[in-house]
């Protein structure tokens, strides 16, 4: 670029602030068109997307032939003037670059996605550059809002950031969804779950919450699984299963109502309606699980469609676990998210506590999401005596001795406590409405697919 200037560097997110001023972008060349004098650069930086115009006339000779060299991807360095112009494309948009010299630090080759329809599988396997397309860069920046909102509400309410371990010897959610590993020739196994140590630390904390990865070997092709996924999950002393269900709805109305104040660009990038998500604020309804029963076996009698599904809704037995069309029908019945509580023992955890005077169900409350996004929150009441407890791991058939510290939390100062664990992954799914959770996370593990 000819003539070193001091224009200082600054983000496309932040031209609004640089009006009528000379300034430095430097990101990647997203798009290119032009003629004659002209070469209009789609601009993108990882805040956001502006138009850089390149006219022979402002610029060197050598700078004009530099810019219309420029591929798809390349990286370049800019320098030219803020102008403010309402229909100027971009993301936010609103704001032109009227181009004073360019340099390219990388000139890109053939790049491999083009504005054309890819297949899904060429663009997972592409993930590492299917990144940098603007749908997929807008998700990872609201899934990055939303873990920062997970963050700050609960660190502003008392709770304390306490992690849990990612090896670990004993199952939480079931057997069946084990990922193995060998510690020093020992089974061990991936955390599931970090809430059995969350309730250790609560009696010496208080409230707390874990938030990391965690890992589900889930046998099942769905759009809503993943193999490793992150979960937050706050864990609270003296709180029982309506207390609990007052601090879900205040979280999640919190991080989506932060999402809406700070993704805008992000969202109309991702086409999301946002009137549903207005509408997230407490409080939320709850329904039985035998109400949703109910509901469910009347829509099937009547021959109800299930929305986004070929099919009428599929009758349910009193004690099965919801499949995926019962859980759309039911959110589908509410404007607003919707708790399911006491579900059947017998499709729970072990830790559950039962409901005093009628055990067949749990003191359990699922969150479902609506527009058919499903479950984005797990929790419940946890079982606080030890004989219960004991009795639970038997039945169960879990081994005892790995427990034995989880069954000493109710021999020393046991309290009513409950906990929840809400899924990234499906509320970033919910957020931007996406219909797989592939694409909420930067490099997602499936069934089938771990690479790149
Ligand atoms: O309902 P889950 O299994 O609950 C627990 O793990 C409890 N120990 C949490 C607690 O009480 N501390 O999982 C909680 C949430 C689900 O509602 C869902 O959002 C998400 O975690 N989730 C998954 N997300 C993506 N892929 C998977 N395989 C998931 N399994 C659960
Ligand atoms: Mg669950």
């Amino acid at each position: 670029m000819s003539a070193e200037t001091d224009a200082p560097i600054v983000t496309i997110r932040a031209l609004g602030d640089h009006v009528g001023q000379e300034v430095t972008l430097q990101g990647w060349c997203y798009a290119k068109t032009g003629k004659g004098k002209l070469v209009f650069l789609q601009l993108r930086d990882g805040t956001g997307i502006c138009q850089a115009v390149v006219f022979r006339g402002n610029v060197s000779d050598e700078d004009f032939e530099v810019a219309k060299a420029i591929t798809q991807e390349s990286s370049l360095i800019v320098r030219g003037v803020v102008k403010a112009e309402p229909r100027a494309p971009g993301v936010p948009g609103g704001y032109e670059v009227d181009v004073r010299g360019v340099e390219t630090t990388g000139i890109s080759d053939p790049y491999p996605i083009q504005p054309k329809e890819h297949g899904v599988e060429f663009l997972m396997q592409h993930r590492h550059l299917w990144l940098r397309s603007n749908r997929q860069w807008a998700a990872m920046r609201v899934r990055a809002v939303i873990v920062r909102a997970i963050r700050d509400w609960l660190d502003d309410h008392g709770y304390l950031n306490v992690d849990t371990p990612i090896i670990t010897p004993a199952a939480a959610e079931g057997t069946t969804t084990l990922f193995e590993i060998d510690y020093h020739g020992e089974p061990a196994y991936l955390a599931q779950t970090g809430q059995l140590y969350n309730e250790a630390n609560i009696f010496a904390f208080g409230k707390v919450y874990c938030f990391g990865p965690t890992f589900r070997a889930e046998k099942s092709k769905t759009r809503r699984h993943l193999q490793e996924f992150w979960m937050v999950e706050p864990e609270i002393a003296f709180c029982d299963l309506e207390q609990l269900m007052e601090v879900e709805e205040q979280f999640v109305s919190y991080i989506v109502q932060r999402c809406l104040a700070e993704c805008a660009p992000e969202l109309e990038v991702l086409e999301r309606d946002t009137s549903f998500l207005q509408r997230v604020t407490p409080p939320f309804p709850r329904i039985h699980y035998d109400e949703a029963v109910a509901m469910i076996n009347a829509a099937a009698a009547r021959g109800d469609l299930v929305p986004g599904y070929p099919d009428p809704v599929p009758a349910i037995e009193w004690g099965d676990d919801f499949g995926s069309p019962h859980e759309t029908y039911i959110a589908a019945q509410f404007e607003k998210p919707v708790f399911v509580h006491h579900y059947p023992t017998q499709v729970k955890a072990f830790y559950m506590e039962p409901e005093p005077g009628r055990p067949e169900v749990c003191r359990s409350v699922d969150l479902l999401a609506p527009e058919g996004y499903g479950e984005i929150t797990g929790g419940s009441e946890r079982m606080s005596d030890a004989s219960k407890l004991i009795a639970a791991i038997e039945h169960h058939k879990l081994p005892m001795a790995p427990y034995e510290w989880y069954i000493d939390l109710r021999r020393y100062g046991s309290v009513v406590h409950s906990g929840f664990g809400l899924g990234v992954e499906r509320t970033v799914a919910w957020v931007c409405g996406l219909d797989h959770v592939r694409e909420t996370i930067a490099f997602p593990r499936m069934l089938t697919t771990m690479r790149p």
